[in-house]
């Protein structure tokens, strides 16, 4: 098969930051010198203390750390707004776009973005929250999300957003796991014109146990719905917030103080706190937003994720503001009020760079091209692409017909654990392939390793590791350090294993070909299976639950179930919706099971573990490839037949 290359284009690249010659070179010294690379870097941010230490880390189990810039001394509020207050103060920082286009649009400059951030920065201080305390955030896509993670930044509290399309259960668990002392919500969010019950959720929540820790839930008046106020734990936002002064002397921060925790689901167990530090989190998020997206003063930048994911963390509110940069934050969906949102968006904020998810383009590609022809988009100079490998169609429409064959695209390769983009192409020195996130940006070594950890050279497929720290990187799982040591540095010893699986081809191109772990990326977000299997076994009539990730049309993958009832149950299509629906309210709507099929038994190895690959297998294939001889060995299974039911179960649909 040839490969589609689409080669910087020249007009592009006579403007850009980092041509092919700087990004070779750049490339070689950061990981030739990287003290002396990333020390330069950090020149970017504004220290109270400038660092004297760069890196200092060690992958080596015996010898295991992560630290980088650890004399260093700074506040990520400000450098992300006093140190633009000169320069930029009546610049615009953020635009937001309602939900209903018919609702005015905002702009907040930075100077008044400055003042909102202190004013609940001294709202929280006096509501006794203190350097190191976590603060929950559950918030709709509004001003105020943005406002409350400085605010926490600027007082040295350490934020955990939930996002809102997660359950009561679920906050309660991340409440319960961290301990956090005040919760911020809203009266209510609002998506494609639907309510979401944001303080309803969080009222529920905290009649959970676990949950004891929370002593204040501030709530923003948003829809202005009536909503139950619990005195004195409830505040309204403008009442405590308003009267405030609007100056707020910020904490001092270690290099290596927390930032931020975010949850994010792994193979097994409960959702993982992932704790981001300060110094080199704010270094790399800045550094690599600026230089991927080849960023310019005058740019309208717009990041269609919610910052209730690390995207909107890194690369909503902390990249773009540490850059000065103005950012756009949308309340909703590409579909509302019609199909056109996106590109009308475009249009009316005159947005220069756009950055959405595969799964959001599938979907307004099926659409056909004339919701986006309708609209100009000329103001559009780059695109790019987030959270799951983008199938070559998709990129080709986007490039197209959203950026009529004018717009290059990053296709942005990183995770959570990242804390910021590893792999992608840089506009102006990088040919695009479709489908490939193409090259480590700075600093980044990544390599490919086989199942028994030996490197692979070369053209070659296997599991995607990388050989060395870089200042974005989590630095442990809160509350659990074993868990992040187990889970990251113990498959490959002395590497970060990704959980993904990779191929690279003969010009040296990266190609991520989806998790190798229990792990379903279901929109371009992450969904454990055990996690789905809990939340099945926890209801009163399943004895058993397996749980898979299939190839789905829009969603990329799917979330397909295997459910055993407990004895005397009978299988029905109410209770099917009975359990689907059990599963939203214990995890949230994103983790809604697509397919739920009986399992009168599920496939197990004499020793009892779930063979997964025949479920797998079952639940991909249209019915020709289900023949017995498809589906592998299943010979070391304690009864074989078991399958046969499951294969007749499924051809019966
Ligand atoms: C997983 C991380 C990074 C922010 C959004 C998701 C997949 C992410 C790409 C890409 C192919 C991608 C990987 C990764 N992924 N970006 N450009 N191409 N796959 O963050 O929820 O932590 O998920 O998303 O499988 O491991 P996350």
């Amino acid at each position: 098969m040839t490969q589609a290359v689409y080669p910087v284009r020249a007009q592009f690249a006579q403007r850009a930051r980092i041509d092919r010659a700087e990004y070779e070179r750049l490339y070689a010294q950061s990981v030739a010198q990287p003290d002396t690379f990333w020390g330069a870097v950090a020149q970017r941010l504004e220290w109270m203390t400038p660092p004297t230490q760069v890196k200092d880390t060690s992958f080596a189990l015996a010898d295991f750390r992560i630290r980088w810039y650890a004399d260093g001394e700074l506040n990520a509020s400000v450098n992300c707004l006093d140190r633009h207050l000169a320069a930029r103060g009546d610049k615009t920082a953020l635009i937001f776009e309602p939900d209903d286009p018919a609702q005015p649009a905002q702009r907040i400059s930075y100077r008044e973005l400055h003042a909102r951030v202190c004013q609940l920065a001294n709202a929280m201080r006096q509501l006794g929250v203190r350097k190191g305390d976590r603060v929950t955030i559950y918030l709709p896509m509004i001003p105020e999300a943005a406002i409350a993670m400085l605010a926490c930044a600027r007082i040295g509290a350490i934020h955990m957003v939930v996002f809102g399309g997660f359950s009561a259960h679920s906050i309660a668990d991340r409440v319960a796991d961290c301990g956090s002392k005040l919760i911020i919500t809203a009266d209510q969010g609002l998506r494609g014109g639907k309510p979401v019950a944001l303080k309803a959720n969080v009222d529920a929540a905290l009649k959970l146990p676990g949950t004891n820790s929370v002593e204040t839930v501030l709530v923003v008046r948003h829809t202005h719905a009536a909503v139950d106020m619990q005195m004195p734990r409830d505040r309204w936002y403008d009442a405590v917030v308003d009267s405030q002064p609007t100056q707020c002397e910020p904490e001092r921060m270690n290099a290596e103080d927390p930032l931020f925790i975010l949850y994010t689901s792994g193979s097994t167990g409960k959702p993982k706190g992932v704790l981001h530090t300060t110094g080199g989190y704010l270094v790399y998020v800045s550094y690599t937003h600026e230089a991927v997206f080849d960023l310019r003063e005058d740019d309208v930048y717009w990041c269609t994720a919610d910052v209730g994911w690390i995207t909107g963390h890194s690369y909503i509110v902390y990249g773009p503001l540490a850059n000065g940069a103005t950012a756009l934050m949308f309340e909703g969906v590409p579909n509302y009020p019609d199909v056109s949102r996106f590109w009308q968006v475009i249009d009316k904020h005159a947005v220069t760079i756009f950055y959405t998810a595969p799964t959001a383009i599938r979907a307004l590609m099926r659409e056909g091209d004339e919701p986006v022809q309708r609209t100009s988009r000329k103001s559009l100079r780059l695109l790019g692409t987030v959270g799951e490998p983008i199938n070559p169609e998709a990129w080709r429409w986007y490039h197209e017909v959203v950026g009529d064959a004018r717009c290059p695209i990053v296709d942005t390769w990183w995770q959570t654990e990242t804390g910021g983009i590893l792999i992608a192409p840089l506009p102006g020195a990088t040919d695009l392939k479709p489908g490939s996130a193409t090259r480590p940006v700075f600093g980044v070594l990544p390599a490919l390793v086989d199942a028994s950890g030996q490197v692979l050279e070369g053209e070659a497929e296997g599991n995607l590791v990388l050989l060395d720290s870089w200042p974005g990187q989590m630095r442990t799982v809160y509350g659990d350090h074993q868990r992040f040591i187990d889970t990251y540095f113990k498959t490959y010893p002395g590497t970060y294993f990704t959980g993904d699986g990779c191929r690279r081809d003969s010009d040296g191109d990266y190609w991520i070909t989806g998790r190798v772990d229990d792990v379903i990326n279901v929109s371009g977000h992450r969904i454990g299976t055990a996690e789905v299997e809990s939340a099945l076994v926890s209801h009163p009539k399943v004895a058993e639950a397996a749980v898979v990730g299939f190839p789905h049309d829009l969603k990329g993958q799917g979330i397909y179930a295997y459910v055993t009832l407990i004895a005397g149950e009978a299988p029905s299509d109410e209770l099917r919706a009975e359990l689907v629906r059990h599963v939203r309210a214990e995890i949230g709507p994103i983790a809604t099971p697509d397919h739920l099929q009986w399992a009168p038994g599920l496939p197990k190895t004499r020793s009892g573990k779930i063979m997964r690959r025949i479920l797998r297998k079952i639940a991909e294939a249209g019915s020709s490839q289900l023949a017995p001889d498809r589906l592998g060995d299943t010979s070391t299974l304690a009864d074989p037949s078991v399958v046969d039911a499951l294969v007749k179960e499924r051809l019966a649909k």
